[in-house]
């Protein structure tokens, strides 16, 4: 029982017997004698989702969270029935429900051992305020159990003993363990003995989350309304239960376009179109690598969206053309408050078409956003949404613009102590009308994939950019994120990294912080670590409130613009194996960030961990997060492990010191893996090239590397257009072979691969590629070997002494 709930005193109350039961294809319903109803849903054989209903009837079953391109269908599913309970076989779980009282817990249906049961299950309180319930459940909790997920929680990544709210909220410069902050992803993956699950609780009101806080042995969640309505994820591994539930909320639509996987630099604001030039230059004259830049509100016009401030860009397409021509994408800022101005056509056709959020008495919900005063679309429209999407049409498909930054949308309200709508503003919710208090958790969302379908058809035939701030489940689905208003210190380094990872392990590897810190300026040591971490997460942006100074690369002197420029360069170098990894993210929800207890559970010894992870499959990072740091000490998760500087070999399976002066930072290999790497450019497609690397790490024994590639931008990788290369490496004690599998019918510029061996154990005596021996000329015989092959090849097989 939570007993920690505003509406104590109202008292809990708890479903009786059951006395109804009917099974209907996949769902089973159950009903008890007090009224309480049950619907269990087998998703998948791995996947159940439970719904209850305390006055019998259910609302109408609309999700925003979940996708309909989520997978159903299960491969066995059988009912029994004993005297205590009601028992549900599918091939991974076996789910119990107690015929008195409605508790629910559920098995591994291979070793029968119990993952998960309810405590005191299900459970709720009147609301009396507003109607319906405070719907709750609260699970047992095993001493050896841990959490994991939640979004963009700014804690360690282990959330055992914390206590959590979902309210998206503006969250100027918070603090580690501020909480709620800009994201609502009532979304958690638990491990207890080697098993992990997920739970997905798909309400937008406003939701609780206790990991054994209140009570040590009792992990809890409830909402403020709406239903008690929860998908259980069974894995066992975490990778799974991550995977299923990115699988239920929806992999992004399309892949970004590489350019948007490169560096970007933004700050509040760039303007004049001078300075903005001024800054897109110095980055090419140093030759740091840039793919784009971002303007801030002050392009508009007075802040309204859709407009330019004609003084300070006089003709914005020439400039985004000029920009291009440099290799700068132009990513503009989109915030949903719309200035109360009737010589403003956006405001006047929204108004004239009914589109802004209404009180619940029918004035218009006005609040104080950055244009001053404000009224706000009601994104949860379809109409609206549709509306929404057209404004992109001069600025995409006329103007250039590439990306759009939606900002405020939790939504924020200035000057009002809850800092956004009243509960009582009405909302659509898509046919569902509803109160803020439901819709709060879903707005960013909902503007977010009303901005994406705009990109999405005007950026026509290239793909769309979006980032937001406020996002709910399934977000990933249309947009990019960051993490909002951080700072710049080191502490905030840290939650930045947790906050990167917590976020992959919750279905949104699209993801970064503001590198270097948004509020107050960081000095030289903590930006250069700060672009270290920063080039490992998917979204890559360094981003300022520009009231403390400048932060581009090179304000800090030139050892750390070296610094900075080095690890740019290095994410450059990377884009492919980035690539590839987004593109499993894509296919198959793997995330791109894997914290290690998410890399290797069976190691307990990484279930609370928070700082190192592995960046795609098979790179380990450790961030510095301290200052004068001439290194740290580190976990290397089990297996072996080349230090990316000095190539050296470390076996896993413990911690140490690894060594990181200010131009460096713990960095590993795994062993067998092979690394494709792009030659450094200026920006993505800068160059045309006819070799890319490989680099191979020797390993006595098999592993197998992934390397996709398509066209970078367009749609032509959904009809075949891409292709999908597998590397198999085998390693004996005098040989090495490397057997190649191609997939797709997309054919890269680029025809040749150079292959860098890394710590062969033997000198290479002869070389055979597809079976003939070539000569050995080829072969540089420094201490790491390198040939030059087609990239055709079947089969390499090294031979040594
Ligand atoms: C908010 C955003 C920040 C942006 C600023 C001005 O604080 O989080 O990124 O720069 O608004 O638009």
């Amino acid at each position: 029982m939570i007993v920690n709930t505003e509406l104590e005193q109202k008292g809990n109350l708890f479903p009786s017997k059951i006395i109804n039961y009917k099974k209907d294809v996949d769902t089973l319903h159950f009903s008890t004698k007090n009224g309480v109803a049950l619907q269990v849903t087998v998703v998948r054989d791995s996947v159940i989702r439970f719904r209850y209903s305390t006055t019998g009837k259910f609302e109408n079953d609309f999700s925003y969270g979940v996708t309909i391109h989520a997978s159903r269908g299960y491969s066995f599913l059988d009912v029994t029935e004993d005297e205590t309970h009601y028992n549900i076989t599918t091939s991974k779980l076996i789910c119990k429900v107690e015929k008195q009282s409605l508790q629910v817990s559920l098995f591994d249906a291979i070793d029968n051992k119990l993952i998960n049961e309810d405590e005191i299950g299900f459970h709720w309180e009147e609301c009396y305020q507003h109607g319906g319930d405070i719907v709750k459940m609260s699970k047992t909790c095993q001493k050896s159990e841990s959490f994991y997920g939640l979004g963009d929680k700014p804690v360690d990544v282990n959330l055992k003993g914390k206590r959590f709210e979902n309210w998206a909220t503006d969250s100027y410069a918070f603090g580690k363990n501020t909480d709620p902050i800009y994201k609502a992803i009532p979304f958690y993956t638990a491990i207890q003995d080697n098993k992990a699950y997920g739970i997905f609780f798909d309400n937008t009101f406003k939701t609780s989350f206790d990991f054994a806080q209140e009570r040590r042995n009792v992990t809890s969640f409830w909402a403020q309304g709406g239903e008690m309505n929860y998908y259980f994820i069974y894995g066992p591994q975490m990778e799974d239960v991550v995977k299923n539930y990115t699988d239920l909320t929806g992999k992004p639509h399309a892949l970004p376009p590489l350019w948007a996987l490169g560096f970007h630099q933004c700050k509040w604001s760039y303007y004049p179109e001078a300075n903005v030039k001024e800054v897109t230059n110095t980055f090419r004259d140093l030759k740091i690598p840039c793919d784009a830049i971002y303007l801030d509100i002050d392009y508009m016009d007075g802040f309204r969206c859709f407009t330019w401030d004609k003084n300070h860009f006089p003709d914005p397409k020439r400039m985004v053309k000029e920009l291009e021509d440099d290799g700068f994408k132009t990513v503009v800022i989109i915030d949903p408050g719309i200035k109360i101005d009737l010589e403003y056509d956006v405001f006047k056709e929204a108004l004239d078409q009914d589109y802004f959020c209404k009180r619940a008495d029918g004035p218009y919900m006005k609040g104080k956003v950055w244009p001053g005063e404000c009224y706000f679309p009601d994104y949860t429209k379809p109409e609206v949404r549709e509306w929404w999407s057209g404004l992109f049409k001069e600025l995409i498909e006329d103007i250039g613009v590439k990306g759009v930054w939606n900002d405020m949308n939790e939504p924020a309200v200035m000057d009002v102590p809850n800092k956004s709508f009243p509960d009582d503003v009405r909302h659509d919710y898509d046919g569902n009308p509803c109160s803020h208090r439901k819709a709060h958790n879903i707005y960013g969302t909902q503007m977010a994939r009303a901005t994406y379908h705009g990109l999405k058809k005007y950026a026509y035939p290239k793909r769309p950019f979006v980032i937001t701030r406020s996002a709910y489940s399934g977000a990933q689905r249309y947009t990019s994120t960051w993490m909002g208003d951080n700072i710049a210190s080191w502490e905030h380094l840290a939650i930045a990294n947790n906050q990167a990872q917590r976020m992959a392990m919750s279905g949104f590897s699209f993801a970064g912080s503001d590198i270097g810190g948004f509020a107050e300026q960081p000095q030289g040591e903590l930006f250069a670590r700060w672009i270290q971490l920063g080039v490992f997460h998917a979204f890559c942006r360094v981003h300022s409130s520009g009231d403390h100074g400048a932060q581009e690369p090179w304000v800090f002197g030139e050892e750390i613009t070296d610094i900075v420029r080095k690890f740019v360069e290095l994410r450059y170098q990377l884009l492919p194996y980035l690539y590839t990894s987004f593109w499993k993210y894509i296919n198959d929800g793997t995330p791109i960030l894997k914290s290690l207890v998410l890399y290797d559970q069976e190691d307990i010894a990484t279930h609370y961990r928070s700082d190192e992870f592995v960046y795609g499959e098979q790179i380990l990072v450790c961030p510095i997060q301290e200052p004068n740091a001439k290194g740290r000490r580190m976990y290397i998760p089990r297996g072996k492990w080349y230090n990316f500087w000095t190539d050296e070999l470390v076996e896993g399976g413990k911690e140490m010191w690894v060594d990181a002066d200010l131009d460096s930072m713990p960095m590993f290999i795994k062993e067998g893996a092979v690394i494709p790497k792009y030659p450094v450019q200026q920006y993505v497609g800068e160059k045309k090239f006819d070799e890319i690397t490989l680099d191979v790490y020797y390993k006595k024994g098999k592993e197998s590397s992934k390397l996709y590639d398509d066209a970078h931008d367009g749609y032509d990788y959904k009809k075949g257009r891409f292709s999908l290369r597998t590397f198999k490496v085998t390693g004996k004690k005098k040989e090495l072979i490397i057997q190649q599998h191609k997939r797709g019918e997309f054919n890269a510029d680029y025809t040749k691969f150079n292959m860098v061996f890394h710590n062969l154990p033997f000198a290479i005596t002869s070389i055979q590629i597809d079976n003939v021996e070539i000569k050995l000329e080829n072969v540089n015989t420094a201490k790491t070997q390198a040939i030059t092959i087609d990239k055709e090849f079947t089969e390499l097989h090294l031979f040594g002494k």
